[in-house]
């Protein structure tokens, strides 16, 4: 991993995080809203392929997110006490963490399901046989991971204000373009 002596996180790091705070806000809200919807009407149809195919691009985001971070580390947090610098990097952990298994468990969910994995209308490949429990089990995974996700997303917007209060908006601008 390269050492990174700026103050700024690097301008991939930078795009990736916003656009993806953008897609997760969406994917969330559209999540608990469908799942609400009348079944077998065109709006369960639609919004259901649309979180799936938008799904599938934050999937690959993050991966491609994940494979840049192992390669840029994040600038170093010199003002923050050990205490808080931990359960920062403890919270970013398990942020990537769930961003990887909330989409991969959805994706495991509709595999083991009756319908294709479809991607802005493009039926892929069906990768399993239809299997009704292991559907239930990924379907409750991608759930709990959804919620746990955006617990943490919770915490991290407080560690934000946290840091912000301290440091004032220098902080924020860790996250901004130079
Ligand atoms: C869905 C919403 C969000 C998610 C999933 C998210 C996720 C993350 C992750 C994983 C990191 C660590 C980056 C790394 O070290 O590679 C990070 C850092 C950061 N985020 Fe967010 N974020 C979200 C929303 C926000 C918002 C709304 C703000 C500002 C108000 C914000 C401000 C920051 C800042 C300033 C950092 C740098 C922290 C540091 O230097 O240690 N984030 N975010
Ligand atoms: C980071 C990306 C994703 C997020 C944040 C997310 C979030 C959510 C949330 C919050 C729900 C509602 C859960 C509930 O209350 O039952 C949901 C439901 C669902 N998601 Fe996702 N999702 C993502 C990616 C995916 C992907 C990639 C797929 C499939 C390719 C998918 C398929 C589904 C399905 C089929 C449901 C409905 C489950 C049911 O009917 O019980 N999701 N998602």
């Amino acid at each position: 991993m390269k050492p990174h002596p700026e103050l700024h996180y690097s301008r991939p790091a930078i795009a990736l995080h916003w656009i993806m705070a953008v897609l997760l806000t969406v994917l969330i809200a559209m999540g608990l809203f469908m799942v609400g919807l009348p079944k077998r009407t065109p709006a369960v149809g639609f919004y259901y392929n649309m979180h799936k195919s938008l799904g599938l691009v934050a999937l690959a985001l993050v991966v491609i997110r994940m494979a840049w971070r192992l390669h840029r580390a994040a600038p170093a947090l010199e003002t923050a006490s050990p205490g808080s610098r931990i359960a920062a990097r403890a919270t970013h952990v398990m942020m990537y963490l769930l961003m990887l298994w909330v989409p991969a468990c959805g994706f495991l969910a509709t595999s083991f399901g009756k319908h294709p994995v479809s991607f802005f209308g493009y039926a892929l490949p069906r990768l399993f046989a239809e299997n009704a429990m292991l559907l239930a089990l990924f379907r409750q995974l991608h759930m709990l991971f959804a919620w746990a996700l955006l617990s943490l997303i919770a915490v991290h917007l407080l560690g934000v204000i946290w840091h912000v209060r301290l440091e004032g908006s220098r902080f924020i601008r860790r996250m901004l373009p130079a």
